[in-house]
């Protein structure tokens, strides 16, 4: 199955935003995986539509996975789309009907995907297992960068793996050399690295090595 890891565009150099874009890109990552917070649903605040619009500017082809974090994504998903994202992910603790809203991310023309917090039991994704392209398994709680992976959340991939072989399965949080190996071992496909990947000098390197640790 096909792998790809994705820079979180949360962890870059605020004051180089386009740089850190384009470096990103350019490390051979195969999408750029953006955050956005909502203070209600994340104990932070982040991005908004601008910033994805200036992703799409920056780098066209470089492909924007979006993140909300959000209490009422159903009132932003318009807006999202329009500045370009192109999968974009809700989370299932969300307040609003999942299944309305992963239908109308599909409607909008983007990917559509649900993601699951690490106290959040994965059983309760099942009813929602073929209305979305992908599932995003939360292995740090959401909010921050930089924190530490939760490998009592990889069971969840599991499960995932099993009820669906050929499903996206993606892990987002305390992704580095040594926990990306363990996530793809117990199914993942993509991988998100944010702080690990932009404190890197050569992260066009650390990338080559992450995949090269995938087999
Ligand atoms: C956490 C975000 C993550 C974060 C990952 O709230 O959803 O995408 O950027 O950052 P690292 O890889 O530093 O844990
Ligand atoms: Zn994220």
């Amino acid at each position: 199955m096909k792998t790809e890891i994705l820079p979180s565009l949360l962890a870059a150099d605020y004051g180089h935003l386009a740089d850190d874009i384009l470096r990103a890109q350019a490390s051979g990552a195969e999408a750029l995986h953006i955050d956005i917070m909502d203070p209600t649903f994340v104990p932070n605040m982040s991005f908004g539509p601008d910033i994805v619009a200036l992703c799409r500017k920056v780098a066209p082809d470089f492909y924007r996975n979006v993140h909300l974090m959000m209490n009422r994504p159903d009132l932003y998903l318009e807006a999202f789309a329009k500045a370009g994202a192109q999968t974009i992910q809700i989370h299932i603790e969300a307040d609003c009907d999942l299944h309305v809203e992963l239908k109308r991310i599909r409607a909008l023309g983007c990917k559509a995907a649900v993601v699951l917090n690490p106290e959040t039991p994965v059983e309760i994704l099942y009813p929602y297992l073929d209305e979305v392209d992908e599932a995003l398994v939360m292995t740090v709680h959401p909010g921050y960068g930089g924190q530490k992976f939760i490998a009592e959340c990889l069971p969840k991939v599991t499960w995932l793996r099993a009820q669906r072989p050929a499903l996206d399965i993606m892990i987002d949080g305390g992704g580095n050399a040594e926990t990306i190996p363990l996530a793809y071992k117990a199914g993942a496909n993509q991988f998100v690295a944010g702080s690990y990947l932009y404190k890197q000098a050569d992260m066009k390197a650390a990338v080559t090595a992450l995949k090269a640790s995938l087999s």
